[in-house]
């Protein structure tokens, strides 16, 4: 059984659907958020599965931070850390401890549009397509190596709303397939900074995930 502990910062909802997904192999030890006012802590705490609050706010500078972050992750000896809209960001001392097994989600075709307001940006930019994209971390921000991404059109009419909104849908397919592929061991580092998915379909029609969902 791998165990699995996921950072929130607010609402939840991928936190959620990788919970709901009732990955088999994988328990979810715990959900910690760095705000005591998450809306996400509820779900979890509803379902059984152990909460903690880390603050930024009580810790104060980075390293601080980190270390107590650390301190309440390591107590559930994560074989998987996952970062389902965790807000902060953290030190090179902390992701390398975790390397290999901290994934995080980023709306965005990475590399296109890291860091914040993705939504927007991209409806600047005049992209006719869009997405999601699930990626290991490394030091640098949003910049690991990719394990699923999903894509979605840009619609006209489209606001920032309509678009997160769209994008939103497919992070909640794509996150719980990226846990599951790990969970069974099927994600390998080929060396040059690329994830190989052990078994993934080549889909004959193009598919709205790369790799295609296992489902598709
Ligand atoms: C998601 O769009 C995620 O990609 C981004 O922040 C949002 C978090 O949403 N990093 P939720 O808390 O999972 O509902």
């Amino acid at each position: 059984m791998k165990s699995i502990v996921i950072l929130i910062s607010g609402r939840g909802s991928n936190m959620e659907a990788i919970v709901r997904a009732n990955i088999p192999g994988a328990r979810i030890a715990a959900v910690i958020s760095n705000r005591a006012d998450a809306a996400g802590l509820a779900f979890a705490a509803a379902r059984g599965i152990h909460t903690g609050v880390v603050a930024h706010a009580d810790h104060c500078g980075r390293d601080r931070f980190d270390a107590a972050l650390r301190t309440a992750v390591d107590v559930h000896a994560p074989d998987l850390l996952v970062l389902a809209g965790f807000m902060r960001v953290l030190g090179e001392d902390f992701v390398r401890r975790y390397a290999g097994r901290l994934l995080n989600i980023h709306p965005s075709l990475l590399p296109a549009f890291p860091g914040l307001h993705t939504h927007a940006r991209a409806l600047a930019a005049g992209v006719r397509v869009h997405g999601a994209t699930v990626h290991f971390v490394t030091p640098a921000l949003d910049g690991g190596p990719i394990v699923i991404q999903a894509v979605v059109p840009v619609l006209p009419g489209d606001d920032e709303n309509r678009l997160a909104a769209r994008v939103l849908a497919e992070e909640h397919r794509i996150y719980p397939q990226a846990v599951r592929w790990f969970v069974e061991g099927r994600l390998a580092a080929e060396g040059d900074g690329r994830i190989a998915v052990a078994g993934a379909r080549t889909a004959a029609a193009p598919p709205r995930h790369y790799p295609p969902l296992d489902e598709d």
